[in-house]
C-alpha cells in the first residue's frame, strides 16, 4: 500500500472512531435543557477534518499507546477546538454564516445558544479528561492532560491568539507579531494534540518528548498559515467556510505580510522542520509524516 492510500485508510477510520466517542460522550438530544445540547452536537457531529483528534491517534501509534486509551483525549481537543469555532463564528467576533458546510451555530440556533453551547462545550472537554474511564493512565499523567489543555486553551493559548487577532485588525502586523498571534490561536491546540498523547506514555523519554513538541508547534504555525492561504485561494462550496472572510474583516495574514508565495514557502519550511524533527523515528511515526504533509497540502 503506499504511503497515500495508507493515511487516507487511517484518516477514515480515525473519523470514524471518533465520531462515534464523540456522540457517545455528548448528552442527548432529549436531555434538559434540550435546545442547548441540540446546539452542542449540531455544531461537533458529522463535519471538519478532525486534525486533531487524528494528531492524538498519529502521536499514540508513534509511541505505541493504546488507540482506546486516547479516545478521551481526542474528544476533549476537539471538544475545545469545536466551541472555539462556535464563539469564532459569532458576530462579535469573525461574524460568520457558514461552517463545516452547514450555517453556523448562532444561525441555525441563536447567538445566545451558541455562546452557551461553546461555554458548555469546553467544560465538557474537562470533564471527559477529569472522569472518562477509558483513559486509563495514572492520576498524575491525568492531571498532566488537564494541565496541558488547560494551558492550551486559555490567556496564553488559545484564547489568548483569539484576542491578538481581534486586536490586530486593520493594524500591518510584523512577522514576529503576526506568529505570536498564530502559535496561540492555532497552534497551542494543535500542540496540545500531541502532548495530550505523549502523556499517556508516563515512561517517555524527555528528548522523544521535546522532538514530538517540536513538530506540533512547526505543524501548528503552518496549519494555520495554510488556512491563511486557503482564504485567499480556495472557494466557499469546497472550504465549507465563507471565502475571502481575512480580507472583508481586514485581518492580518501571512499572505497579506508575504504575498502567496511567501507564505507558501513559509509553510514548506515549517514542514520540513516538522519532518526533521521525527528523524529519531521510525515507520511507526509514519502517520504523524504523513500528516504534517496533509497539512500543507491541503485543500479546505
Ligand atoms: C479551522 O480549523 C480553524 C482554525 C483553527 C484555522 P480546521 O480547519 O481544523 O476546521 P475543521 O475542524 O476541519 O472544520
Ligand atoms: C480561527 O482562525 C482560530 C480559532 C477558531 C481559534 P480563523 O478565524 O482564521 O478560522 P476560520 O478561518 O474562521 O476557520
Ligand atoms: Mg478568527
Ligand atoms: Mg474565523
Ligand atoms: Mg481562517
Amino acid at each position: 500500500m503506499n504511503r497515500e492510500q495508507s493515511l487516507k485508510d487511517f484518516m477514515l477510520a480515525c473519523q470514524a472512531r471518533v465520531e462515534e466517542a464523540l456522540d457517545a460522550r455528548l448528552p442527548a438530544a432529549g436531555k434538559l435543557p434540550e435546545r442547548l445540547h441540540q446546539a452542542m452536537r449540531y455544531s461537533t457531529l458529522g463535519g471538519g477534518k478532525r486534525l486533531r483528534p487524528l494528531l492524538v491517534y498519529a502521536t499514540g501509534q508513534a509511541l505505541g499507546v493504546g488507540l482506546d486509551v486516547l479516545d478521551g483525549p481526542a474528544c476533549a481537543v476537539e471538544f475545545i477546538h469545536v466551541y472555539s469555532l462556535i464563539h469564532d463564528d459569532l458576530p462579535a467576533m469573525d461574524n460568520d454564516d457558514l461552517r463545516r458546510g452547514k450555517p453556523t451555530c448562532h444561525k441555525a440556533f441563536d447567538e445566545a445558544t451558541a455562546i452557551l453551547a461553546g461555554d458548555a462545550l469546553q467544560a465538557l472537554a474537562f470533564q471527559v479528561l477529569a472522569q472518562d474511564p477509558s483513559i486509563a493512565v495514572p492520576a498524575e499523567s491525568r492531571l498532566a492532560m488537564v494541565d496541558a489543555l488547560t494551558v492550551a486553551s486559555g490567556s496564553c493559548g488559545m484564547v489568548g491568539g483569539q484576542a491578538i487577532d481581534l486586536d490586530s485588525v486593520g493594524k500591518a502586523l510584523d512577522l514576529p507579531g503576526l506568529e505570536a498571534m498564530h502559535i496561540r490561536k492555532t497552534g497551542a491546540l494543535i500542540r496540545a494534540s500531541v502532548r495530550l498523547a505523549a502523556l499517556a506514555k508516563p515512561d517517555l523519554e524527555e528528548t522523544l518528548a521535546d522532538r514530538l513538541d517540536h513538530y506540533a508547534k512547526c505543524m501548528g504555525l503552518a496549519f494555520q498559515i495554510q488556512d491563511d492561504i486557503l482564504d485567499v485561494e480556495s472557494d466557499t462550496q469546497t472550504l465549507g467556510k465563507t471565502q475571502g472572510k481575512d480580507r472583508d474583516n481586514n485581518k492580518p495574514t501571512y499572505p497579506a505580510l508575504l504575498g502567496l508565495n511567501g507564505a507558501r514557502e513559509k509553510a514548506a519550511e515549517l514542514h520540513e522542520e516538522a519532518q526533521q524533527s521525527l528523524s529519531a523515528l521510525g515507520a511507526e511515526a509514519d502517520h504523524l509524516r504523513a500528516l504534517a504533509s496533509f497539512i500543507v497540502q491541503r485543500q479546505s
